[in-house]
């Protein structure tokens, strides 16, 4: 090879390296916004030709037209309902249909039922499909902290789509084989994915906060560290700080929407938006443990992930890169089948605690 391509080929390396990383940047110009006191430094930065380039994933379907309250119940004259038992028939069958276009557009009615027989329940997306209208129910009736009477319907998380684009699975650890390769335990860490925003920050950061209850606290609240007390390593800093990345990026966000960054660990002077935020990260884990994982037993194993796992919900499953989950249309309004009673022994303290810091001075105020 002559020199003189070599440089070239060099060059020519250098420049598509260089345009890979400008290409993973953003354009100039962007929209900046203050969110908190002037001088804090607290601006949120979006960019308005990626939200334009997504505007349609985010506008809501038009409600199916309303039907009649009047005559039986589903209950009584269905074989096999046992979740929407209370809406009237023509209620019962808009709910039905209106489901399908949310969820099975490409194959209707018979994604999830028997067409001979429709009280069968044979399919597996059945049996799914019920346990959804009982999540859908119970989230829009316990979880206001997060999703005020907004809430959600199937079409917030499917979109049209028979799994939600947005939701994940555990992560593997190392296997043998690649200590054996001799390319060491990467602790979960340095091979970007989009969990964590394309950073190197470990990947199990839902494993850990969105389907377990780890402490996501990493702050010291002394100036040097007692090291009697605070027991954070800086695997779980990282791991935190994967999960902050993923939330700023599924809901279109920016540090500063929910921090002041001059110390983020302190509560009064964080936005709003960081306490719902806290309820959100409970939410999401009620949601994975007691809604989604018990389906994991039944499930086909095409659906699984590499480790066996059942697919489950992050920030994005239901906000998909916006604040507002589809720009805070209140679709579930037009839906009674879809919001349940308030459970009385519901609490959300049974998702994680408090802490010892100012979310319950806050809240107590
Ligand atoms: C995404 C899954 C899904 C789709 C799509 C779907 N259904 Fe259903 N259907 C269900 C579930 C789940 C039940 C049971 C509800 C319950 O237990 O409250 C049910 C029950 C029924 C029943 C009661 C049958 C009986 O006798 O027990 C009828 C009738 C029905 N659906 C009609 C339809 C029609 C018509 C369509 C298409 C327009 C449709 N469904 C599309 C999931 C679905
Ligand atoms: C909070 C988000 C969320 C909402 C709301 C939601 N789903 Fe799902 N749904 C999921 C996730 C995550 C999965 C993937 C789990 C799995 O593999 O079954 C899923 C899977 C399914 C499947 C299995 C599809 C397949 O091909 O394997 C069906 C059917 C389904 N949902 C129906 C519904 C219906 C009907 C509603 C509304 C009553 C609904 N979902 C509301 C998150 C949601
Ligand atoms: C959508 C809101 C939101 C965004 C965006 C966000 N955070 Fe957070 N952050 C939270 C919440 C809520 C907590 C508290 C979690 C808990 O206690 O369970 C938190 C906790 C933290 C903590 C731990 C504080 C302590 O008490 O030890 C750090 C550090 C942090 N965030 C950094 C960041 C960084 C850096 C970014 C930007 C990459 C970011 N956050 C983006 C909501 C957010
Ligand atoms: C089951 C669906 C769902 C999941 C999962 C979810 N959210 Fe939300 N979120 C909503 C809805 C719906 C609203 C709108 C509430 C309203 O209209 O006031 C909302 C509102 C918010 C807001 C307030 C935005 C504003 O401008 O007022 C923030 C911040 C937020 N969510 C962050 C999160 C974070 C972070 C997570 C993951 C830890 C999360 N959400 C998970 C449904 C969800």
């Amino acid at each position: 090879m002559s020199k003189m391509y070599l440089n070239r080929s060099l060059a020519v390396g250098a420049l598509s390296a260089g345009l890979a990383f400008v290409v993973g940047c953003e354009r100039p110009p962007v929209d900046t916004e203050q969110k908190g006191y002037r001088g804090t430094g607290m601006e949120e930065v979006t960019n308005p030709r990626i939200k334009e380039a997504e505007a349609d994933l985010h506008i809501a379907p038009d409600p199916a037209d309303p039907v009649s309250d009047e005559g039986p119940r589903a209950g009584e004259v269905y074989q096999n309902v046992e979740v929407l038992t209370d809406l009237s028939v023509p209620e019962f069958l808009r709910l039905m249909q209106s489901m399908t276009d949310w969820v099975a557009p490409d194959v209707g009615c018979t994604y999830c039922h028997d067409g001979n027989d429709f009280a069968s329940d044979d399919l597996y997306t059945y049996d799914v499909s019920r346990q959804m209208i009982e999540m859908n129910q119970y989230v829009n009736a316990n979880w206001e902290t997060h999703m005020d009477d907004t809430g959600v319907t199937c079409y917030t998380c499917h979109r049209g789509e028979n799994l939600p684009e947005e939701s994940w699975f555990a992560e593997a650890e190392a296997g043998e084989e690649v200590l054996a390769m001799g390319l060491g335990n990467r602790m979960m860490q340095n091979k970007p994915t989009d969990k964590v925003s394309w950073s190197s920050l470990p990947r199990n950061g839902f494993d850990r906060f969105l389907l377990g209850h780890d402490d996501l606290r990493v702050e010291g609240d002394t100036i040097l560290p007692n090291l009697d007390e605070w027991d954070v390593s800086i695997q779980d800093t990282e791991a935190s700080y994967g999960l902050m990345m993923h939330m700023s990026d599924a809901t279109g966000s920016n540090c500063t929407t929910c921090h002041n960054t001059g110390r983020l660990g302190q509560w009064d002077e964080s936005p709003e938006e960081r306490e719902i935020s806290w309820h959100g990260i409970r939410m999401t884990r009620d949601l994975n443990v007691n809604w989604i994982e018990p389906l994991e037993a039944d499930h086909p194993e095409a659906r699984l992930g590499p480790t066996g796992d059942i697919a489950k919900v992050n920030c994005a499953t239901c906000h998909y890169g916006e604040q507002l989950p589809l720009e805070g249309t209140k679709m579930v309004q037009d839906y009674p089948g879809l919001i349940g009673e308030p459970d009385e022994d519901f609490d959300f303290l049974q998702f994680g605690d408090l802490g010892t810091d100012g979310l319950r001075d806050r809240n107590s105020e």
